[in-house]
């Protein structure tokens, strides 16, 4: 196995640790359905193990048979069950869907063993990025999921510095490289190609995430009942969905995580909000939301050198010490706790903690060419779907880069969605 194979069968195995850890429960709590909005956790597990099956065993072709028999293996289709529906098909019970994960992933572990140095490797990069992918969304549904706790309080958090919610630095006017091309980030996805050249004008940006704090002061200042700082839509919804606060807000200043009842943590962003609370809370701040190329720009432009860095911080790999991703966590980190992490032009936080609700649609950059998984982005493009930039707490470390799309529709928030405030310079 090339030095390559190898990083990517610990990719598999880390992304199989996560998977495995989140679907140790017990079977009636993988197998019920905590929010019509999401899957039962057998299903996500299961579908991880087929999805690996379809494109690393059968390279996408679905006329083959894989491991599954056909009618077994088409409940796993994310395209013909919708997510609500999943509950009632005859599913895997848990023992058999870990057993066929594990025996997909050691018929995949044999094929890269195999594989020669010219092998291209997206395939296998792409399934680590799903099987991540699907983790964060299991946490979506623990964290929908009513009843004691289940998951513990998280790993620690480095501290937060005082006086930075709120405040704002330049990024100043000019041509920036948006996107990434194969070359440069062999990973990453149709979405986030090819790199083309967009004039941003100058702006201001958030210098950390809105905190909690930040967002009491607009709830506390009858944010949810003034339709002014709402567009149609967003009011429509408001009064719809009978939304007064974010999701999992409690009374008196508190917030359920995980089963845990506590107490709001002032300095954390603010998460759990859909794209209107974002744009009403920015409306509210005398901002707006950023769109997708001044997010990008303000993450990884370096003045110094006109060009992208890797990462805000640099080309190294994300550490504990630059950003909160992977998972353990389970929640954000105060604003201020990752100053390493800084981008060139003095914006934190960009990589973990909360995605952030742009202001832009979810549309393919001019030379879009759909990836070997035709339908991951393609069938998305131009429906009711809001962009998030940077990515969550809960996202893996390997599979995050700042050139990374993550869509939604405006209205859901049991993602782990937050606000950064732009504003006109
Ligand atoms: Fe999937």
């Amino acid at each position: 196995m090339t030095d390559l194979r190898e990083t990517l069968a610990q990719e598999l195995a880390r992304a199989r640790e996560r998977t495995l850890l989140l679907t140790e429960h017990d079977e009636p709590e993988l197998l019920r359905q905590h929010s019509p909005l999401m899957s039962p956790l057998v299903w996500d597990l299961a579908h991880v193990g087929q999805q690996e099956d379809l494109w690393l065993l059968r390279g996408g072709d679905a006329r083959c048979t894989g491991v599954l028999p056909p009618d077994v293996e088409s409940l796993y289709d994310a395209f013909t069950h919708p997510r609500a529906a999943r509950v009632r098909l005859p599913l895997l019970p848990p023992v058999e869907a870990r057993a066929y994960c594990a025996e997909v992933r050691g018929r995949v572990l044999d094929r890269l063993d195999r594989s020669g140095p010219d092998d291209d490797p997206f395939d296998v990069a792409m399934v680590v990025s799903h099987e991540q992918q699907h983790d964060e969304t299991m946490l979506q549904t623990l964290q929908l999921r009513a009843g004691p706790p289940l998951l513990g309080t998280g790993s620690p958090l480095p501290a937060g510095r005082p006086g930075l919610a709120g405040t704002t630095v330049l990024v100043p006017g000019g041509p920036f490289r948006l996107g990434v091309d194969g070359t440069e980030e062999p990973f990453s996805l149709d979405n986030e190609r090819p790199a083309h050249v967009v004039d941003v004008p100058a702006f201001r940006i958030g210098r950390v995430p809105v905190t909690n704090a930040e967002y009491a002061a607009f709830v506390a200042d009858g944010g949810y009942t003034d339709p002014r700082w709402w567009s149609a839509r967003g009011w429509q919804h408001r009064c719809d969905a009978g939304l007064t606060a974010p999701e999992f807000w409690g009374p008196e200043g508190t917030r359920t995580r995980f089963g845990l009842v506590e107490e709001l943590p002032a300095d954390e962003p603010v998460q759990h909000v859909t794209f209107f609370e974002a744009e009403a809370y920015a409306a509210w701040a005398g901002g707006r939301l950023p769109t997708e190329e001044e997010w990008e720009k303000a993450a990884v432009w370096d003045a110094a050198t006109g060009g992208r860095r890797r990462f805000p911080w640099g080309s190294a790999d994300p550490t504990p010490e630059l950003a909160n991703l992977g998972g353990s966590a389970l929640r954000p980190a105060p604003v201020g706790a990752y100053p390493a992490g800084a981008s060139a032009c003095g914006v934190e936080q960009l990589m973990g903690d909360v995605w952030e609700w742009t202001s832009s649609d979810f549309r393919p950059w001019p030379g879009f060419t759909p990836m070997l998984y035709a339908d991951y982005s393609a069938p998305f493009f131009g429906g009711d779907h809001k962009v998030l930039r940077g990515s969550s707490w809960a996202v893996g470390a390997s599979v995050t880069r700042p050139s990374f799309r993550n869509w939604d529709h405006p209205v859901r928030r049991q993602v782990f969605s937050g606000i950064r405030l732009a504003f006109d310079a």
